[in-house]
């Protein structure tokens, strides 16, 4: 109080006026305090949307174009263990659920280049490599599954002329192709020769040919993909950073009947446009799942190394039937009939083999469907629901699993005799469990840095300026009543030199009182 009363002291009468600005002064840090405090979320948006953006050399690029993570993929493959018995008498099949069987990849993003309109135009490499001490087998593992090609050419028969189903059955017949076949794990994914697909490849006029002569079910999917996308880098426009504009230079698929199914607008997954809330809808696009897929808020959720986030996952009715949900009609431009409920008919985008994506053990399926064969446990959210976790405020993906089975939908063609005895049924094949567990810890550490850094350091700086603010506010306050009080004591001593009390009394109330 000595020192204060000596600085108070040693500034008055011609400093007079300067006590005035400091409270002028003290008044607008706290006004500045305040609108940074209400301003500061939007200048932090402002800054994350200028570092998320794609912009050649940024380092949001860098680790668009060469994610520093390695995606998992699991693969569980349904092994028939009767399949006598299910094609002779009539058993439901016996699936054994084998797996799973690991690929580490590395994914990247080849030939990229920069359109001059907010765009960016690459293709996707991935490459998968097995990891056998993840593994729960080998990639030698012997497997019996449905034979896809020769299933999928005898259902789409069916509509078509008796001699043709008549002469499949005896091409079948010389090549001794058989419903069900004996093939690797290996072989499975990444192909195997067939020798239906080697005799389409030869005979077939030219324009209708099937690509391979191979069978696999990720067959050719280790490398550089032909398909050529376009995004939006964000640049101009957050609101549809990581969007595909483009899919191989269309803006549809070209299969469903309304431009919004058609769409191929949504993310690959990995980024999404920042400042995601509760309410928001992702788009993610797989060219394999032929379609984009809506996601929806779930819950929020803790990831790896204390970064929150919220878990987006796919509407329980993202694969209902026409039927029950009519807007999902767009999905069935051939039906009614269409897929059963929780299926989705693929197979436009597979070279009209009658594929039926669903999720993982039928979860949120028809349970007809589990039931029709044996050695299939009931779906469970845990395990078998697809989700992404995003970090809110920069979009960015924490975590994620597609999860998707591959399931196929044989009809019952009595004239080819080899299969005359396979009845009507969506025969499940495999599921993978794709996705990234957590970011590497550089990813992380900056991403936790984004989260926590903003409100502390809007607290500090608005608090700091405020308290700044009111510290030089009250000083200056304080010498103001003080120089008051004692120009009245001056003014007062002379008529009334007894009046010792009126110094206790506060000036500050009464200054111009005094003079
Ligand atoms: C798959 O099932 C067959 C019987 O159909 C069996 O011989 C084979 O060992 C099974 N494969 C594995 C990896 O268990
Ligand atoms: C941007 O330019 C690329 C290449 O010229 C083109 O394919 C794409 O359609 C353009 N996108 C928009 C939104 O104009
Ligand atoms: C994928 O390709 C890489 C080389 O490009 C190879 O090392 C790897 O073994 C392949 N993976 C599979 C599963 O074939
Ligand atoms: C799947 O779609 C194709 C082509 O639209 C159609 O021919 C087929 O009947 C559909 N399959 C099912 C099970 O709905």
């Amino acid at each position: 109080m000595r020192v204060h009363r000596g600085i108070c002291a040693k500034l008055q009468g011609g400093f007079l006026r300067r006590w005035w600005a400091a409270v002028a002064v003290g008044v607008l840090l706290i006004i500045i305090g305040a609108v940074l405090a209400t301003l500061f979320p939007k200048i932090v948006d402002a800054l994350v949307d200028r570092e998320v953006a794609l912009r050649d050399g940024g380092r949001a690029f860098g680790w668009w174009k060469e994610p520093p993570v390695r995606p998992k993929m699991s693969v569980y493959i349904y092994n028939v263990t009767n399949a006598d018995e299910f094609l002779n008498s009539g058993e439901k099949p016996a699936l054994q659920e084998l797996g799973p069987y690991v690929y580490i990849q590395r994914w990247s993003k080849a030939d990229v280049k920069f359109n001059n309109n907010d765009t960016v135009t690459y293709k996707i490499r991935k490459e998968f490599e097995f990891a056998p001490e993840l593994s729960a087998g080998s990639e030698d593992d012997l497997v019996v599954v449905p034979n896809i090609p020769m299933l999928s050419a005898t259902s789409q028969s069916r509509h078509a002329a008796r001699f043709l189903r008549l002469a499949m059955a005896s091409i079948m017949d010389i090549l001794k192709i058989k419903p069900f076949v004996e093939v690797s794990v290996g072989q499975l994914l990444w192909g195997y020769e067939d020798p239906l697909l080697k005799l389409a490849k030869d005979v077939v006029p030219k324009e209708q040919k099937l690509p391979y002569d191979q069978f696999g079910l990720l067959y050719n999917k280790n490398g550089t993909a032909p398909d050529l996308y376009t995004i939006f880098s964000g640049q101009d426009d957050i609101t549809k950073y990581g969007m595909v504009e483009r899919w191989n230079g269309k803006k549809g698929l070209g299969h469903w009947s309304t431009p919004h199914c058609d769409s191929v607008a949504g993310s690959d997954g990995s980024i999404f446009p920042p400042h995601i809330t509760k309410h928001t809808i992702l788009r993610v696009f797989d060219k394999d799942l032929c379609r984009a897929l809506p996601l929806v808020f779930k819950q929020e959720v803790m990831t790896a190394g204390g970064v929150p986030g919220y878990r987006f996952v796919p509407p329980a009715d993202v694969f209902a039937s026409p039927s029950r949900v009519p807007s999902q009609k767009c999905f069935c431009p051939a039906g009614p009939p269409c897929a059963p409920e929780g299926t989705f008919n693929a197979s436009l985008c597979q070279y009209d083999s009658p594929v039926l994506l669903s999720f993982p053990h039928f979860y949120l399926a028809d349970p007809m469907l589990r039931e029709a064969v044996t050695g299939i446990s009931p779906g469970e959210a845990d395990k078998h629901q697809l989700f992404i976790d995003v970090q809110p405020n920069m979009g960015t993906a924490l975590r994620a699993r597609a999860r998707v089975q591959i399931n196929l939908a044989v009809s019952q063609v009595s004239d080819i005799k080899q299969v005359a005895t396979f009845p009507d049924i969506v025969f499940p094949i495999m599921w993978f469990d794709d996705g990234i567990d957590e970011l590497p810890t550089e990813m992380r550490s900056l991403l936790k840095m984004a989260v926590d850094v903003p409100p502390i350091a809007r607290a500090a700086v608005s608090g700091a300026l405020g308290a700044i603010g009111l510290i030089v506010l009250i000083g200056a306050l304080m010498c103001l009543a003080r120089a008051a009080r004692r120009q009245e004591k001056l003014h007062l001593s002379n008529p009334l030199p007894a009046n010792g009390k009126t110094g206790m009394s506060p000036g500050f109330q009464n200054p111009t009182g005094a003079s």
